[in-house]
């Protein structure tokens, strides 16, 4: 089932995107690598805040409103760098919700997440993930760099003393590991009793309010 549903995305992606490919033009300069990594991961976060308040709502539209939440500033008031590799991401967000509407995919949590990496990857060349240290899906396992900033953020949480983030600017590419704190909202699927299933089918983890649930990952590669 999960297998059909890949092909499905995969195709539709493959139509959506193979014409106007070449004029996706979402390089970052290594000026612009800080602020628009955080923009990004501040993308992700709106998600997970507008799925975990909104289950009715219209998630596009939420995510935008969360993001001025979360960043003060709304999609069109970003600089142009950090507003291209966004709308990239919006247009993803689309096609997961046209892929879930037609039912191809039931996991809307699941299936947002894997259509922004595939898209950003595909379009903009970046490397998005969120991994964790008790990660529900295999693709978010953490990377040494990842769980080295994981742990510490987590040795941060315990002291109560939290790091917002972490950057490194490599040769080519710009690092940063955004961290993802468990909130109230997030209880409903990655609260307790731990072991029992959320709606999306998944094990809840049995995580309490301002526990560290995980963090986002961005890869991206600068001029
Ligand atoms: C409707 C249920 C639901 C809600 C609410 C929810 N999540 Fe999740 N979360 C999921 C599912 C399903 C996955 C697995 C996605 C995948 O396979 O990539 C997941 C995975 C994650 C991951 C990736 C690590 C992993 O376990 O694979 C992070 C980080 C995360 N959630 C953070 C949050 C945060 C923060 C909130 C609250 C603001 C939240 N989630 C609310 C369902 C939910």
């Amino acid at each position: 089932m999960l297998k059909k549903a890949l092909i499905v995305s995969n195709i539709f992606l493959f139509c959506c995107w193979i014409r106007p490919l070449f004029g996706a033009h979402c390089g970052v300069s290594r000026e612009r690598a800080p602020e628009t990594a955080r923009y990004l991961a501040l993308f992700f976060a709106s998600g997970w805040e507008a799925i975990a308040k909104y289950p009715q709502g219209d998630l596009k539209e939420k995510i935008q409103e969360e993001l001025v939440r979360l960043s003060g500033k709304s999609l069109e008031e970003l600089p142009p760098e950090s507003q291209k590799v966004l709308q990239e991401a919006l247009k993803a967000v689309e096609i997961a919700l046209f892929l879930h509407q037609r039912g191809d995919e039931k996991d809307l949590p699941r299936l947002l997440g894997r259509q922004i990496e595939v898209i950003l990857a595909f379009r903009c060349g970046i490397r998005v993930k969120q991994p964790s240290l008790r990660f529900r899906d295999p693709y978010n396992r953490p990377d040494p760099w990842e769980k080295r900033f994981l742990e510490k953020f987590e040795v941060e949480v315990v002291k109560d003393r939290r790091i917002s983030a972490k950057g490194s600017l490599e040769d080519s590419q710009y690092r940063y590991l955004y961290p993802l704190w468990v909130h109230k909202s997030c209880l409903r699927c990655h609260g307790g009793p731990q072991g029992s299933r959320d709606i999306t089918g998944h094990l809840r983890e049995g995580y309490r309010e301002r526990d560290l649930r995980g963090a986002v990952s961005v890869v991206l590669p600068v001029y």
